[in-house]
């Protein structure tokens, strides 16, 4: 079996597989750690196997890379990239920077390693009012998703100004998904991404990183939860806690390349260790300090 095959020549390879929760379901079944961007960017400083097999899109097997230069980075899909996560260039914050002078920069992980060069810290969905609240500055320009930004600014008094980027399977949810899903499922828990619109956080119950969903949904004493983030979510939540049920707050919520992976393509990455996942080094030298700056808070 395809599966079996993988984890021997995992262990041959001395690889580790690391997967984030929106991963096709027999993907995160072979993977060693599934989670949140965090999670994952912490699991790739530490580990100690000398291949880092990273089943997600382009901007978190970069983090990998340049966490652990050492280490060799294989993404099984070099084709899955996080559209947010190109929608400001190393250029345009440059020019952002240079329209606000004395702010600080915070930025998304989901954003290029060039961006993150130009940064002063990085963030997750996990730990965005941490990062800020840790800034000396008062003003900060928060990139690239202006609906993570606007969230964190409901909890700090700092001056956060957000670049437009934003993530289309989060921005698509819209107040009539959540009246609809309300109707449906009277009475019932709605969690929603972060990543999701203003107005459609202020409808829901809380507000996770994907980790922190699944974390949730495990701890709460519900049986039944509305799901505000990616489909793929449904799965570990589902295994993770079988006697309970979850609803996805809209069917649409699929990000397509992270169900570029498949398990031929893990497979075929063990066996050639490509396509690999490198980034110049002087880029990734100046990335690395904002990614362990946030690491650090
Ligand atoms: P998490 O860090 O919450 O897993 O989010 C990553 C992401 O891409 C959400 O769309
Ligand atoms: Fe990027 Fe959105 Fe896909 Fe997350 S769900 S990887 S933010 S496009």
């Amino acid at each position: 079996m395809l599966a079996d095959e993988i984890l021997r020549l995992k262990k041959e390879r001395n690889a580790v597989i690391l997967a984030h929760n929106y991963q096709p379901g027999e993907v995160q079944d072979v993977a060693d750690l599934r989670g949140d961007s965090l999670e994952l960017s912490r699991a790739a400083a530490r580990v100690e196997a000398e291949v880092i097999v990273f089943c997600g899109v382009d901007f978190m097997a970069q983090t990998a890379a340049i966490l652990s230069p050492q280490k060799k980075v294989i993404m099984p899909e070099a084709g899955a990239g996080c559209p947010m996560a190109h929608m400001i260039t190393g250029q345009q914050l440059r020019e952002f920077k240079a329209e606000h002078p004395g702010a600080a920069v915070v930025c998304y992980v989901n954003s290029s390693a060039e961006v993150k060069a130009e940064s002063d810290i990085c963030c997750t969905s996990a730990n965005g009012i941490e990062v800020v609240e840790s800034l000396e500055e008062n003003m900060v320009l928060f990139v690239p998703d202006r609906n993570l930004g606007r969230y964190v600014s409901r909890f700090t008094d700092k001056k956060i100004i957000t670049w437009d980027g934003y993530c289309y399977v989060h921005d698509r949810y819209t107040t009539e998904d959540v009246r609809r899903a309300r109707a449906l499922h009277p009475g019932v828990e709605l969690l929603v991404h972060p990543e999701c619109r203003p107005e459609v956080i202020d409808l829901a119950d809380r507000v996770y990183s994907t980790s922190g969903i699944a974390r949730h949904a495990k701890e709460s004493p519900a049986r039944e939860f509305i799901i505000g983030t990616e489909v793929g979510m449904n799965y570990r939540l589902k295994q993770e806690n079988p006697e309970k049920e979850f609803y996805p707050l809209s069917e649409k919520a699929v990000c397509a390349d992270m169900k570029k992976t498949s398990l031929e393509k893990v497979l075929s990455a063990l066996e050639t260790l490509e396509p690999r996942v490198e980034v110049p080094k002087e880029i990734a030298d100046r990335a690395r300090g904002a990614i362990e700056r946030m690491l650090a808070v």
